[in-house]
Formats: structure tokens, sequence, C-alpha cells
């Protein structure tokens, strides 16, 4: 345990396992973040049924049944955020709590300590900086609300517009994986991880 830092050490007492602890909705200058509402089933549909969408995503729905299906699990949108603009839903963020790894006698103390994010923005607000708006919000909200140690996301090499994003957000590519990923279309490709330390959105939060 040597050398590690006190923003690093999980803090067992206020370990959040659910999202509720947030004070939604979320606003930045040009966004409210909510949690996901039944209701948003169609127009997040809208978007993520785009194949321009859907191509970076792990899962794409054949139809809106299927995606309702999907969409309704408890699970699943428990870890959902929406994204609105000017009252309008324009896209979706995920925020799951994960456990951290850790040797098993000490797997307790690991137990929901970071999160992954996923980002989805329609394409017809895309390049205006909204997707950086939307995740920086969050990464507050992982490390002053929730407490999280460590936040990480992934995605396919070949979507730029996706890394150029955590690079942006001061996010580190921690893993270059070659041809891993079997995308849909049959072809194995590349993928990439990006992570940040609580202690380094600190110092990122305080250089700016
Ligand atoms: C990934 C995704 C959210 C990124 O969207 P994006 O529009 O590139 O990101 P932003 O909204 O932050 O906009 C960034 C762009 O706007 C520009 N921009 C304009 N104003 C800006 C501002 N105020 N702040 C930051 N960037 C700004 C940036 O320069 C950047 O353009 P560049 O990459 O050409 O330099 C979007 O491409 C998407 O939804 N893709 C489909 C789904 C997907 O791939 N999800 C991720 C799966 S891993």
């Amino acid at each position: 345990m040597t050398g590690r830092t006190s923003s690093e050490t999980p803090i067992m007492s206020r370990m959040p396992q659910d999202l509720s602890i947030v004070g939604w909705p979320v606003h930045t200058d040009r966004l409210v973040i909510r949690p996901a509402r039944p209701n948003d089933v169609e127009a997040t549909w809208q978007i993520r049924r785009m194949i321009s969408v859907s191509c970076w995503l792990t899962s794409a729905a054949e139809d809106r049944v299927q995606y309702s299906d999907k969409f309704l699990d408890p699970e699943r949108i428990s870890k959902m955020l929406v994204l609105e603009r000017g009252g309008a839903v324009i896209g979706d963020l995920m925020l799951a709590i994960r456990d951290g790894c850790a040797q098993t006698e000490v797997a307790i103390q690991a137990k929901g300590v970071e999160a992954e994010l996923g980002w989805v923005v329609h394409p017809a607000h895309s390049g205006q900086g909204l997707a950086t708006e939307a995740v920086r919000a969050v990464l507050r909200v992982c490390f002053e609300d929730l407490g999280l140690r460590r936040v990480t996301a992934q995605c396919f090499a070949e979507n730029v517009p996706s890394w150029r994003l955590m690079e942006r957000l001061g996010m580190r590519r921690e893993q270059y994986s070659v041809r891993d990923f079997l995308h849909r279309s049959g072809k194995w490709m590349d993928r990439m991880t990006y992570a940040i330390l609580a202690s380094e959105w600190r110092a990122r939060s305080l250089a700016h």
C-alpha cells in the first residue's frame, strides 16, 4: 500500500453502488445531464439506429422493439444518462460503476471504486465540443460526487473522434490491443483503453 495517495484510497463508508446520491440534473453551459427515463427510448433509438453511430457501439439493436427491451432492462437503464440541449435529447452517456482490480485478500476494498464511461452524441450536434462538455461534467460527478478513484473508457482505434475526446479531457491511453475485438463487419479491429485517476483529474482541474 506504500505510495498510495489519500485521494486514491477507497473509502468504504461512502462507496456508491448507484447514481442516486448525485444531485441530478447536472447543468453545463449548454447541456442538461440527467438519468435516463423509460420515455427516452424513442429519442435515444433515433440516434443509436444511425449506422454512423451504431457502427462503433458494442451492441446494435435490430429494431425498435429489441432496442426498447434492452433499454428498459433495469440494470442497463440505471447506468444510463441522457444529454438534453434546449429540451431535446441529443445523446446519452453510460456511467457504469465497476470494481477495481485487486488481490483476493483486499478485493473488498476495490469494490465499486471505478467507473467505465461510454458516449453517444447525435451527429447533427457533433464537432461543437458538446461531448467534451458532457464527459467533463460526468468526470466531475465521478470524482467529486461519487468519490471514485479511477475512470476508464475504451474504443476501437479507428474511432478517432472517441479517442480524441478522451485525450482532450486528459485521459491516458493505457492499452492498445492489436486486432483483439471482432467488429460486426467481420473485421478484427484494434482497441484502445483510456483511464484517468482522481488525483490526475484534481491536478488537471487545479491547473485549468
Ligand atoms: C464519439 C463522439 C461522441 C465524439 O463527438 P465529437 O463531436 O467529436 O466531440 P465533441 O462534441 O466534444 O466535439 C469535438 C470537436 O468539436 C470541436 N470543438 C468546437 N468547439 C469546441 C469546444 N467548445 N470544446 C471542445 N471542442 C470543440 C473540437 O475541436 C473537436 O473537433 P476536432 O476533433 O475536429 O478537433 C461522436 O463522434 C459519436 O457519438 N460517435 C458515435 C458513437 C460513438 O462512437 N461512441 C463511442 C463508442 S466508444
